[in-house]
């Protein structure tokens, strides 16, 4: 039964290039992810997009001296490229400037203003007489109360991950100025968390087992810590207006005193992202410069069979600080608007990769030029390694030499080595081509890559990249074993008819592990399959087509050439 999937991936800060960490945080997961679901026949939607504003982007603007409408036009470009270097298979990738997104981001607003779940409130922020302003979140730094680390930004630590309200940071001072700052009454509007409570405890609980177990113990610690309410606007300019003309159709306890410098807070807007993508990409025709448009995957072109159909299911996609926006805001947002919005599904996290035992930092540069990994080693070999890699339940590090180790050994000799001895034999031996159709592949073999296919699905249906790319490499193995165990160029000379036998074995192994790494190396296993003269399989609603093979003739179609190399020397920049 095919099935409605939105792959949902995190929208990045557009204030810098992004380095490998980002990859192995959310985006290989999140394509592959997309990639096996269009694989065994659901209807898939990928969306994610450049999430534009908020302090992020302003204090990035203020380092380049250029206005923020600029950085996010410099890197927004940069992202897309390389986007499409790594083959990201987005129906859409878009950003939160949009007018669109705008518009549903306020139409969102105010039902939760109108359905009481949004209310005003006075608090304490963060104000510099020095700058003569009030200082938001990355413009205020100082000493993390609760982990005692100095540096962190005044929305949340870095380093414990926990939340932080004006007033709790020790010795807060200014980014701008340097000035210390104090704390002043400053009108806003405050999501009122406690208000769905019970139905986001029910939802959180009901997560159990299907996400990590140290992703729902996080989320259950942040229900336990208690729902208070979240300010949900800013004193700043680069954000999402308030809608102050609807606003004032509404009773006049829901306005502010003076709206004059509110705006929507980033956190609050950017998730309502994954909808306003879906939306605009039921309504778009075609592509443009600013955005990656596919629309070929889906019979169907409307919005509301992912996000108001039941049984719609909603996979997200994220590093470890995203973590209580997508497991408790944003389900706490959609429950708020009491429109029976699909909900995540699963809330897929990794934690941080580190880069050579320390974090992945662009101002201390400290960091890997994606594009230059990608172009000097394949972008096969580089999204292999990440895939291998990644930091499911703990951090993770990239290390050069590791990555030439793991590459060498997992991708360049077993699979790569597998693939390649074998081609290479039909080429040089047989003549290119092999037809047995009266003979019945071994049932070992049969038997190994039929209980491959049902671990691997399974890992995948489970989100376990790393488990399913390793039980695929066991399959590789035992392919190498099988070629070597049955001393195939002696048998050529000796047996020529059961060397055939052999080949045909070790043929349908070839393709079968190309079937099963399509999700992870598009790019190569296609050209494998293009190799081999098989039809590379069209995704169809409703088909599975990651399902065992089993050919009793092959011609090779093109002279097979290694599609991977050993790495010699590990390092870029
Ligand atoms: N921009 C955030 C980050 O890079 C992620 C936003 S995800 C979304 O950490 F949900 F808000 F879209
Ligand atoms: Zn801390």
């Amino acid at each position: 039964m095919s099935q409605k999937v939105l792959i949902a991936d995190a929208w990045p800060y557009v204030n810098g290039d992004l380095h490998p960490g980002h990859f192995s945080g959310h985006l290989i997961s999140a394509d592959i992810c997309a990639r096996f679901n269009r694989l065994i026949g659901n209807d898939v939607l990928m969306v994610s997009g450049s999430d534009c504003h908020g302090t992020p982007i302003t204090v990035q603007a203020d380092k380049e001296g250029i206005k923020p409408a600029q950085i996010v036009k410099k890197y927004h470009q940069n992202i897309l490229e390389l986007f499409k270097l790594f083959n990201l298979s987005f129906n859409l990738y878009t950003l939160t400037t949009t007018d669109n997104h705008r518009k549903i981001v306020q139409e969102i607003f105010l039902e939760l203003l109108k359905n009481g779940f949004i209310q005003k409130g006075v608090s304490k922020q963060y104000y510099s007489k020095f700058d003569n302003k009030f200082l938001p979140d990355r413009y205020v730094e100082g000493t993390c109360p609760h982990c005692k680390s100095a540096n962190q930004r005044s929305d949340q630590c870095e380093v414990c991950g926990r939340w932080l309200k004006d007033g709790e940071l020790i010795d807060p001072k200014s980014k701008i100025s340097g000035k210390p700052v104090e704390l002043k009454d400053s009108e806003h509007y405050f999501l009122h968390l406690d208000k769905v409570g019970e139905e986001l405890k029910e939802y959180v609980e009901s997560k159990k087992g299907i996400w990590k177990e140290w992703v729902y113990k996080e989320a259950k610690g942040w229900l336990d810590e208690g729902l208070k309410p979240r300010a949900i606007t800013r004193d700043m300019d680069w954000s999402i207006d308030l809608p102050v003309d609807e606003i004032k159709k509404l009773p006049k306890e829901m306005w502010l005193d003076n709206f004059f410098g509110k705006k929507i807070y980033v956190w609050f807007e950017a998730v309502i992202g994954y909808l306003s993508a879906s939306i605009e990409w039921s309504q778009r025709e075609t592509g443009d410069s600013l955005v990656i448009f596919n629309n070929n995957s889906s019979l169907s072109r409307d919005w509301k069979e992912w996000w108001l159909n039941p049984s719609s299911k909603h996979y997200y996609f994220m590093g470890q600080d995203n973590l209580v926006f997508h497991t408790i805001m944003w389900p706490a947002q959609l429950i708020g608007t009491q429109r029976n919005y699909v909900l995540p599904y699963n809330v897929v996290v990794n934690k941080f990769m580190n880069y050579e035992g320390k974090k992945f930092s662009k101002s201390k540069n400290w960091i890997i030029d994606s594009k230059a990994l990608a172009e000097k080693y394949g972008v096969d070999t580089v999204r292999f390694y990440l895939a291998l890699t990644l930091p499911e339940n703990k951090e993770g590090n990239f290390s050069w030499n590791e990555f030439k180790l793991s590459v060498n050994s997992n991708l360049v000799g077993n699979i790569g080595n597998f693939w390649h001895r074998n081609l290479s034999f039909l080429f040089n031996k047989l003549g290119g081509s092999i037809d047995l159709s009266d003979y019945n592949i071994d049932l070992e073999v049969k038997r190994q890559i039929e209980q491959t296919f049902i671990k691997v699905k399974k890992c995948l249906e489970e989100c376990q990249f790393v488990n399913a790319l390793n039980t695929i490499i066991v399959l590789s193995a035992f392919g190498n074993k099988y070629f070597d165990e049955n001393k195939i160029w002696q048998l050529v000379k000796e047996n020529p008819q059961k060397a055939k036998e052999v080949m045909l074995n070790l043929l349908n192994i070839v393709l079968n592990l190309a079937l099963l790494l399509a999700p992870f190396i598009p790019e190569s296993a296609e050209k494998l399959f293009k190799i081999m003269g098989v039809a590379f399989p069209t995704p169809a609603v409703g088909k599975d087509n990651i399902v065992p093979v089993t050919l009793s003739s092959f011609k090779l179609a093109l002279e097979p050439k290694p599609l991977f190399a050993k790495i010699e020397e590990a390092g870029v920049n």
